[in-house]
């Protein structure tokens, strides 16, 4: 081989890197159509190739359709590629069965994010349904008062004034909680998880429901915790005589899990079984970590008291947010963590550090004008509309013998199919038609949900019925 044919054949190799580097960041969305690439010369330098070689490769990536060249301006993307990329949710849905339960999770929220899905999947409620406007006014006049010195005024446990809000509403009914046992958290999911690393060492026992929120499968995988699953009923809720056993049987640490609109069932155990609930765990000195982020979304005239209500032993941890209720981007929670909070924000202070200060304070402002609770009415309102609207839709169309649940509050309901469909090729299925549903297997780590599914309502609007009827017609052919 000359030294001529060995140069072109490195050249080729260069122009050809960077013809597949440009056409993976137009892929990922780095780059968006009609948006303008680095310059020849920027290239150059970004590169360190030559000029002629990031010419050739902006010639090559022209010629397939990928860029095009305005002159006098320079190279842009062309127009029509977002026909050529796939949404990446739908590229890394192409799992088997045998996938592993996170990955499938992660893959399931993914498919979340992308707009051109009807998301009766999603976890989140219609964020159009929150006051942003409010929101950000209060953002603004936050961020024009500010000083440097109020980050530190934020650090763990939290913004005091926030705190304080917080401890009113829990003496509002008639829950004593002091501001200094609330710890401000990102989100609740934060809130859950340092609770359960303040309760647990590896190899502990811990229960949870079954089913139950994969946030709590996930947690007790990451921390190495043995798990116990208990029963719960789309209507009666947890299985307090299977949990009694239980606490018999294993050393158990803590009890993870949700008395208001549970996610996925939906269901809000009764007033005297979370009483039950409180005292049992008292009586087996097991710790309760409530997660209550739905807990504001009742339906009727008052709202449920959380079992944190009847903690009389300072067992329990109540954890909630504003994710699913106020602001979703925020990333604000806490828990009411009793005798543990100096723990957990030790715990907080060697992982996250802090909860972001402008947004502390911007919450504090906002619920300090008193239009929290007007907001929160009129949300309840919506939702109980939609899910209405939504599970006539589903009952016109779903075939006989499906069960739905969660009818009482929030936004969440819990769908069993006749036994013989698996709700994973359902989710394929319809995923396909660009209509996202919550599969069973989600939220257990038995096969005990392969025929269940979870819609989101919240986000319900006429047309969605055109889907609904589309899932009716796929349920059909998979019975
Ligand atoms: C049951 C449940 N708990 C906790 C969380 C996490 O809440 P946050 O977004 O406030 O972290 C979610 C979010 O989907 C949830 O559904």
């Amino acid at each position: 081989m000359t030294v001529l044919q060995v140069m072109s054949v490195t050249t080729v190799i260069k122009y050809d890197q960077l013809v597949c580097q440009i056409r993976q960041q137009i892929e990922n969305k780095i780059w968006l159509p009609g948006e303008k690439l680095p310059s020849l010369r920027e290239q150059v330098n970004l590169s360190g190739m030559s000029l002629m070689t990031v010419m050739h490769a902006y010639q090559v990536l022209e010629s397939q359709g990928w860029i095009q060249s305005r002159p006098q301006s320079g190279y842009y993307v062309a127009p029509h590629t977002e026909i050529i990329s796939q949404p990446q949710g739908h590229q890394k849905l192409q799992l088997t069965e045998s996938v592993d339960i996170n990955a499938f999770i992660f893959d399931v929220l993914q498919a979340c994010r992308d707009p051109h899905l009807i998301p009766f999947g999603s976890a989140f409620p219609d964020p159009e349904l929150f006051p942003q406007r409010q929101m950000m006014r209060a953002l603004t006049s936050v961020s024009h008062q500010m000083k440097p010195v109020d980050a530190q005024h934020n650090l763990p446990p939290g913004n005091e004034a926030l705190r304080k809000i917080l401890a009113q509403r829990y003496a509002l009914q008639g829950i004593a909680v002091q501001p200094d046992e609330i710890v401000i958290t990102t989100g609740a999911m934060e809130a859950l998880n340092l609770s359960l690393l303040a309760l647990t060492e590896p190899g502990d026992w811990v229960a949870i429901e079954n089913p139950s929120f994969y946030g709590a499968l996930q947690a007790a995988e990451r921390f190495k915790l043995k798990t116990v699953a208990i029963t719960s009923d789309p209507q009666q809720g947890i299985d307090l005589e299977e949990l009694n056993r239980a606490l018999e049987t294993w050393p158990v640490k803590a009890l993870w899990m949700m008395t208001s609109q549970q996610n996925p069932t939906g269901c809000t155990l009764s007033t005297g079984k979370k009483q039950q609930l409180v005292t049992l765990l008292a009586r087996h000195n097991v710790a309760l970590i409530e997660d209550d982020v739905y807990g504001e979304l009742y339906f009727g005239n008052e709202k449920p008291l959380p079992a944190k209500a009847f903690d009389q032993h300072n067992n329990v941890l109540h954890c909630s947010s504003f994710s699913k209720n106020l602001v979703a981007g925020f990333r604000v929670g806490w828990v009411a963590a009793g005798k543990h909070a100096q723990h957990i924000q030790r715990l907080q202070l060697m992982s996250t550090l802090s909860t972001s200060a402008p947004m502390q304070q911007t919450l504090a402002r906002y619920l300090e004008t008193r239009s929290y609770d007007l907001h929160l009415r009129r949300l309840r309102r919506q939702l109980e509309q939609r899910k209405h609207l939504a599970c006539q839709a589903l009952k016109k169309h779903l075939p006989a013998g499906v069960t739905i649940s969660g009818l009482q509050g929030g936004y969440f309901l819990w769908i069993a199919l006749p036994q013989q469909v698996d709700t994973m090729a359902l989710y394929y299925q319809a995923l396909q038609l660009n209509i996202s549903i919550a599969p069973g297997k989600m939220f257990s780590s038995s096969k005990q949900y392969v025929n269940y599914f979870r819609f989101n309502t919240a986000w319900w609007q006429e047309e969605h019925e055109q889907a609904v009827a589309e899932l009716g017609r796929l349920i059909r052919e998979l019975l």
